[in-house]
């Protein structure tokens, strides 16, 4: 039997996607420990699990370097890489908006030219472009992107919107929705080819678990 690598997103999905893959029986002691390690192994189940940044999981996956990712499902369509999108694991909620103060909202109405700052300039330019059919100017930021708008840099901003909080915060709100997003898991293409049955295994006990776990909430 060959190993299966696991790809987790390191952050606000890790804690959701370990507590599921131990609810579907693919536990790992050892990444709960506080450590720098950054390859665990679960040599009795011939699993491997590795956390990387969000934008990596994709890259990993296409290369084949893990033959399954979790990942959100903003990342996949930014990223834009050859997997196979396999499950929607419902978890990690959330919109990707266009957001703004209370005044770009006739701009962007009236398709005049704006600057929009985004950490997804592939999901902007798709949503802008192909969506709305307007000529915008994008300009990629790698966080903090709400910052665009109250300095200048930027009139709107697509961003994902989760509670609202940091919107809020800043005096800033939701202009338009561009999609709904949440948790997925991804698969490398060979893998699904030649780990077919341990891949279906494991998209099964995932799946069962996330129904146990929806019919407690
Ligand atoms: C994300 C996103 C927003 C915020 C939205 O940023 O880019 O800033 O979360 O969440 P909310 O609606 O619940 O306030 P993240 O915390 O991932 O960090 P970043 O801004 O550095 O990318």
């Amino acid at each position: 039997m060959q190993d299966l690598t696991i790809a987790l997103t390191k952050g606000r999905l890790a804690d959701k996607t370990m507590a599921l893959l131990e609810k579907a029986g693919y536990s790992c002691e050892e990444m709960k420990e506080d450590s720098r390690k950054l390859i665990f192994r679960n040599a009795e189940q011939r699993m491997n699990f590795f956390l990387s940044k969000g934008p990596d999981v994709p890259t990993y996956v296409e290369y084949g370097a893990a033959d399954i990712g979790i990942v959100g499902s903003d990342i996949i369509m930014e990223e834009n890489r050859r997997v196979y999108e396999v499950l929607d694991l419902g978890f990690g909620k959330c919109r990707m908006c266009v957001a703004g103060p209370a005044a770009a909202r006739e701009r962007l109405q009236h398709h005049e030219m704006i600057r929009v700052a985004s950490k997804y300039p592939n999901i902007a330019r798709d949503y802008f472009y192909n969506t709305k059919h307007q000529t915008v100017d994008i300009i990629k930021l790698n966080g903090s992107v709400e910052l665009g708008p109250l300095v200048g840099l930027s009139d709107v901003i697509v961003d994902i919107v989760e509670t609202g909080s940091t919107l809020r915060a800043n005096g800033l709100e939701v202009l338009e929705t561009v999609c709904d997003l949440s948790a997925r898991m991804i698969v490398n293409q060979v893998s699904m080819q030649m780990q077919t049955d341990r891949i279906r295994q494991f998209i099964l006990d995932v799946r069962k678990a996330l129904e146990a776990w929806r019919g407690k909430t």
